[in-house]
């Protein structure tokens, strides 16, 4: 198998891309035809960005897994579909073939259907990074039901105000998780959120570190006796649920900046399609090679490229439950020589974290199966970028910078792998189908080269956000409001003299912290609930390793904590237990007073600079109500 639409030089990048944006509908229509359908659609496209409504393959009828399953299963049954590397190199890895990988998911589509799950139920995901959790995320879409995963690091009350928001009534876990030397007790953290949920039906548990945990009677389900009854049934094909192309596939919660997560909703079709024809193209994968995608599929990436664009191709997927540094650095060169990975796809974060342990780690390893190295995530300083193409790739693989979004399905700006240039710290050219502007304040398109401004998008890509689950209004108000007619990614772009992007990072209050969204007012809410706190103010600041770090400026009633240190550490496990560890801040400073305008506006712009140590370069404060404040918080930065 081969892929008849992977672009094979930068004259046809050019030429596919000049194709997607005169006719779109030719142009996805084309490549939709190679997938298969029950019904074919009506209509390729409708859409304004004012409601914001798009569709996408109107009136036609699939099943993803159809896609990403049955169909491989002629030519490639005996194929790896996923290989499964464990937390602990001394323990067995697990290989699913496709054919072993479409009867586990038939026979765990039937243990949901068994427990009552029916076509457009959500259902919550919330496992460590085992094949089970690859399995129930294709059992969902195989009978239909709407998976909404959490990533394993979100505390019981998140996990809460997701199962709330979606009115989940089924969730998927396990008894634990292992990551690196941790042990993390999945089902007592659900068990924690259900406390607020009553209305879920029934927890299905899978048995991962066999930490003793409750099972509630008429509940709680062990997944292996679920299997063995549908064994004892003597079931096996699964039929899949036909759905519509619109019909959502999944809801993933993501940080904005205000308020509560929202739930990012995807639809069936345009999703498989576009994630399918970006994995193809950006890390030009060719039938037979390894993909190691490291991210967690609890976030998007991998969602995408771990398990729907991989597995629509054909494509063999390797995922990985440990961490990059457990039980030493060398865990991922390990993986690559044993596995021989030919494309390693990975995080700015997890690159800087293992530069910091030198090269030794990757001596004698044979890193000579990699062809394409990727990085996802957050902008990769040029450092990363340089020390990650000249240790890993040895100079001769090319490395994708590949920029997109939750919301946005699948990767949108990024160089092909050896087709277009790479440039280091630039995420390079719009994939094909993708119209991004740059827009100054009041909404003027920038035009020309060497200039900066706000990252929108003009038209629609296949996978572009649907809605916001449940509300609508906010999904427009977040995307679609800003700017007329055009979507807002909240991210800074420079377009260099040669039409490159380089993005600079997000111009909104969304922290991006190790490669994760963190809304400052979520970390705020989560820190004003301590006891002792009256009010507090989040801001980033350049990290080494993550990226960006959070620092958090604390008013406490009574002016200061009696014993800082310990106040320190109250509001730090405040944060863990109302969003969880990913969002506890770095630093904490305890402040009499937040400078604010005579109207009452917190000048973050301050205490940005403050933060980053830039404190000759606080500009006016004449303005404020208190200027004093700021000398003080100056002196007292941490
Ligand atoms: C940032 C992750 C620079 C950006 C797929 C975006 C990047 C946010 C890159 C989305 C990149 C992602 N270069 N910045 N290659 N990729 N970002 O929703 O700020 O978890 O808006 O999706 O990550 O994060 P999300």
């Amino acid at each position: 198998m081969s892929y008849p639409y992977q672009i094979k030089s930068f004259e046809e990048y050019q030429s596919a891309y000049a194709k997607s944006l005169a006719q779109p509908t030719e142009f996805w229509g084309e490549i939709a035809s190679y997938f298969t359908w029950r019904k074919h659609w009506e209509m390729t496209l409708d859409w304004n960005f004012v409601e914001p409504h798009v569709r996408w393959f109107m009136g036609g009828k699939l099943n993803i897994t159809e896609n990403c399953i049955d169909r491989h299963l002629k030519d490639r049954g005996n194929q790896p579909a996923l290989i499964w590397e464990p937390n602990d190199p001394d323990e067995a890895h697990r290989v699913l073939t496709y054919k072993q990988l479409y009867d586990k998911v038939c026979q765990f589509a039937h243990v949901l259907r068994n427990n009552g799950v029916k076509k457009g139920d959500r259902i919550c995901i919330y496992m460590g990074m085992t094949p089970e959790l690859a399995i129930a995320v294709l059992a969902c879409a195989r009978i239909g039901a709407i998976h909404s995963v959490i990533f394993g690091g979100f505390s019981a009350q998140s996990i809460a105000d997701r199962l709330q928001d979606a009115h989940a009534e089924f969730i998927i876990t396990s008894d634990g998780a292992y990551r690196g030397g941790k042990d993390i007790p999945l089902k007592s953290i659900i068990d924690d959120a259900l406390i607020a949920c009553p209305f879920v039906k029934r927890v299905i548990v899978s048995t991962r570190t066999r930490t003793p945990i409750s099972m509630i009677k008429g509940r709680d389900v062990w997944w292996e006796d679920e299997i063995k009854k549908i064994e004892t049934l003597g079931l096996h094909d699964f039929e899949p649920e036909i759905m519509d192309s619109e019909d959502p596939l999944f809801i993933l919660y993501t940080s904005g900046s205000t308020g509560k997560p929202k739930g990012v909703v995807h639809a069936c079709a345009g999703y498989m399609i576009y994630t399918n024809y970006t994995f193809i193209n950006v890390f030009q994968y060719q039938p037979g090679e390894i993909h190691f995608c490291t991210a967690d599929i609890g976030w998007i990436t991998g969602h995408s490229y771990i398990v729907y664009g991989p597995l629509s191709a054909g494509g063999t997927s390797l995922m990985f439950e440990g961490i990059p540094t457990w039980p030493d650095a060398s865990r991922f060169w390990d993986i690559v020589e044993k596995h021989k990975v030919n494309i390693l796809y990975t995080a700015p974060t997890a690159i800087r974290s293992l530069m910091s342990f030198g090269t030794a780690p990757l001596e004698g390893k044979n890193l000579d199966s990699l062809r394409v190295l990727g990085t996802v995530g957050e902008p990769i300083n040029e450092e990363a970028w340089h020390w990650y193409n000249t240790n890993v790739g040895k100079g001769k693989c090319p490395i994708v910078d590949t920029w997109w979004q939750t919301e946005t399905g699948g990767t949108l700006i990024s160089n092909l792998a050896g087709i277009t240039p790479a440039k280091a710290s630039y995420a390079t050219l719009p994939m094909p189908g993708v119209e991004p502007v740059l827009v100054d304040e009041k909404g003027e398109i920038i035009t020309g080269n060497n200039v900066s401004g706000n990252l929108c998008l003009r038209s629609p890509w296949p996978s572009i956000i649907r809605t916001t689950y449940g509300d609508h209004e906010r999904c427009r108000t977040n995307y679609f409001a800003t700017y007329h007619n055009m979507y807002f990614t909240g991210d800074g772009a420079y377009r260099d003299e040669n039409g490159f992007y380089r993005i600079t990072g997000r111009v909104d209050d969304v922290l991006n912290v190790s490669g994760h969204r963190i809304g400052t007012a979520e970390v705020e809410n989560a820190i004003n609930m301590h006891a002792g706190v009256i009010e507090s103010a989040v801001v980033g600041f350049p990290h080494d390793v993550k990226g960006q770090g959070i620092y958090a400026f604390v008013v406490y009633s009574g002016d200061t904590p009696a014993d800082a240190h310990l106040s320190r550490q109250d509001i730090l496990q405040t944060v863990t237990r109302v969003i969880g560890a990913i969002a506890k801040p770095d630093k904490i400073q305890f402040v009499s007073g937040l400078p604010k305008t005579r109207s009452g506006k917190i000048m973050r712009r301050i205490l940005r600079k403050i933060a980053e140590g830039e404190l000759e370069q606080i500009g006016d404060t004449t303005t404020l109500l208190d200027p004093g404040v700021v000398e003080e918080i100056k002196a007292g930065r941490v």
